[in-house]
Order: C-alpha cells, then sequence, then structure tokens
C-alpha cells in the first residue's frame, strides 16, 4: 500500500501513511518556468492500492491533483483512493442567481473521472459525495479529533457560530463533556457577517468557539466579540479547515487566546491530524 501525497498535503500524507502502514511514495513535483506544474512518481505502483492525498485549494493544488491521478492511473493499480481533504468550492454548491456554476459538482465531477474511491473531510456542502456517481464517496468527521484537542484544556462551553453547524458542536461537547449552544448569524457578504445578539452561559468560563472554516475570520471575531462582552475566561477558536485568507490570522489573534486547526489545510496553527479518522474510513 502506497500514500503519494501532493505538495498540499505533505504532512497529512506522512501521518496517513503511518495510520494506514503504508509506504509514502517518493514523488517529485517542481513548475515549469511558465508555472506550469511537472510531477512524476518515483516508484512502482502496480499491483498497489494507492491513497493519493491533495488538498483542492487554491486552485494550482486542483491542477497537480489531476495530474498526479494521472500519473498513479498510468500505472497498473490495484485502486486508487482520492482523498482531498479540504475540498475547495464546496461552498458554491448551488446556483445562488441564474448564470453560475455548480462549482462543486463541476470540480467533484473532473476529480470522479479519475479515481476508483474518494475521501473528504468535513465538506461544506454534504451533496459533494453525491457527485461521485457509482463510487465510494465519503465524508470523514473531524470532531473526535477536535474534541481530543480541547478535552483537559478545562473547556465548560462549545459555541457553534453558527446554527447550522450547532450539531458539530455538540459532538465536540460531548467528546470534551461540557454543554454546546451555538449563535444565529447572517453573511451578508464575502466578508462581512451580522450576528444576533444572545445571552451565552459564558461568564468566567473557557469557551471554544468551532467552526468547519475559518476563512477571513469574520465569523470567529463576531462570535470572539459577543463573548468577551458577556465575560467569557478564556477564548478558543477551533476549526477543521484553516483557510486564514488576507490578516485573518492576526484579527483572531487580537481576539482570541488560542486557534488550532486541523492538517487539511497546512498552517501555522495546524495543531492536530484527521490522518487517524482518514485512515479508520478507509478501512471500513
Ligand atoms: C460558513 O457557513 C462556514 O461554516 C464558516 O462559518 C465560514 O466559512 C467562515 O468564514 P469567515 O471566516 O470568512 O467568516
Amino acid at each position: 500500500m502506497f500514500v503519494v501525497g501532493g505538495s498540499a498535503s505533505q504532512l497529512l500524507s506522512k501521518e496517513l501513511a503511518k495510520s494506514l502502514r503504508a509506504k509514502l511514495a517518493k514523488v517529485e513535483i517542481k513548475r515549469f518556468p511558465d508555472d506550469e506544474c511537472y510531477v512524476r512518481i518515483d516508484e512502482d505502483l502496480d499491483d498497489q492500492e494507492v491513497f493519493l492525498v491533495q488538498t483542492s485549494w487554491p486552485d494550482r493544488n486542483i491542477v497537480e491533483l489531476f495530474l498526479l491521478q494521472d500519473a498513479i492511473k498510468e500505472f497498473d493499480v490495484d485502486s486508487l483512493t482520492t482523498v482531498v481533504p479540504y475540498f475547495g468550492y464546496a461552498r458554491q454548491d448551488k446556483q445562488f442567481k441564474p448564470g453560475e456554476p455548480i462549482s462543486a459538482r463541476a470540480i467533484a465531477r473532473l476529480i470522479q473521472m479519475n479515481t476508483d474511491e474518494f475521501i473528504t473531510v468535513d465538506v461544506h456542502a454534504p451533496s459533494v459525495t453525491d457527485w461521485f456517481e457509482g463510487k465510494s464517496a465519503k465524508n470523514v468527521v473531524a470532531y473526535p479529533e477536535i474534541g481530543k484537542y480541547l478535552k483537559g484544556k478545562g473547556i465548560e462551553l462549545i459555541l457553534s457560530p453558527d446554527e447550522g453547524r450547532a450539531d458539530n458542536a455538540k459532538r465536540v461537547a460531548d467528546v470534551v463533556n461540557c454543554e454546546a449552544d451555538f449563535l444565529v448569524k447572517e453573511r451578508l457578504d464575502g466578508e462581512t457577517v451580522k450576528m444576533t445578539p444572545k445571552r451565552l452561559d459564558a461568564k468566567d468560563k473557557k469557551v471554544a468557539i468551532v467552526d468547519d472554516i475559518i476563512s477571513t475570520g469574520g465569523t470567529i471575531v463576531k462570535a470572539a466579540e459577543q463573548l468577551r462582552k458577556q465575560g467569557a475566561a478564556k477564548i478558543y477558536a477551533v476549526c477543521t479547515h484553516g483557510v486564514f485568507a488576507g490578516n485573518a490570522i492576526p484579527k483572531l489573534e487580537a481576539v482570541c487566546d488560542d486557534i488550532c486547526t486541523t492538517d487539511t489545510i497546512e498552517n501555522p496553527k495546524t495543531c492536530m491530524s484527521v490522518a487517524p479518522q482518514i485512515a479508520r474510513i478507509a478501512r471500513d
């Protein structure tokens, strides 16, 4: 069994190889002077079960993913499972206005053409797996790892910044063994969110805000401001996918005591791995 790691998912590929007791493949990845991508797999993958791990964000990593799939399929592999830890474009999972693409479906259709199986993690739109017609497509949940990270830190409240992710916050709270609550959020545009004030049982408590994605940080900042006003003692911001667009990290550091993400996107705040969860579902 081999794990092939794309350049966006080097840490996670190593962890996954360990969890699966697989060999980490030697891969050469470079860019030509005109920025076109070159990949070469320096292993014999004939008759092997292969896991390709590559986050499909930002766009340049999508092209690298397609080239790695193609290189792997040039061998006579036993099976290829494409693992896309952070599935970019999942937030455009429908036409919001006429004339728009269903971007998540467009990417899913291209990935499924050259794989036998597909695994992703905490995908924003669960409908993504439906677009892998006739192929096994699984969505791994990160909450057990997030719960493990927060357990033992004395967290007394887990907060979801919107109602849509309240179930996830509850699952994390069950692992931590504490209360869960949620806020009511309205997105005004890509950078601005409005949060309805709500009385939270946060006074003098250590609170963790848990979300699937932190992008601009606007959502977490608004939630943290409410918690501060209501006297929270310590605020943790935890998410699966740390996109951290623009100056999100300093914005968050100004209002949160601790920021932590999984390794679906490798970033300066990565402090836990989803490899055990991917390995568990891969063995099912
Ligand atoms: C939205 O529905 C997601 O769950 C996140 O809350 C959102 O993507 C976070 O974005 P930002 O950090 O830009 O507020």
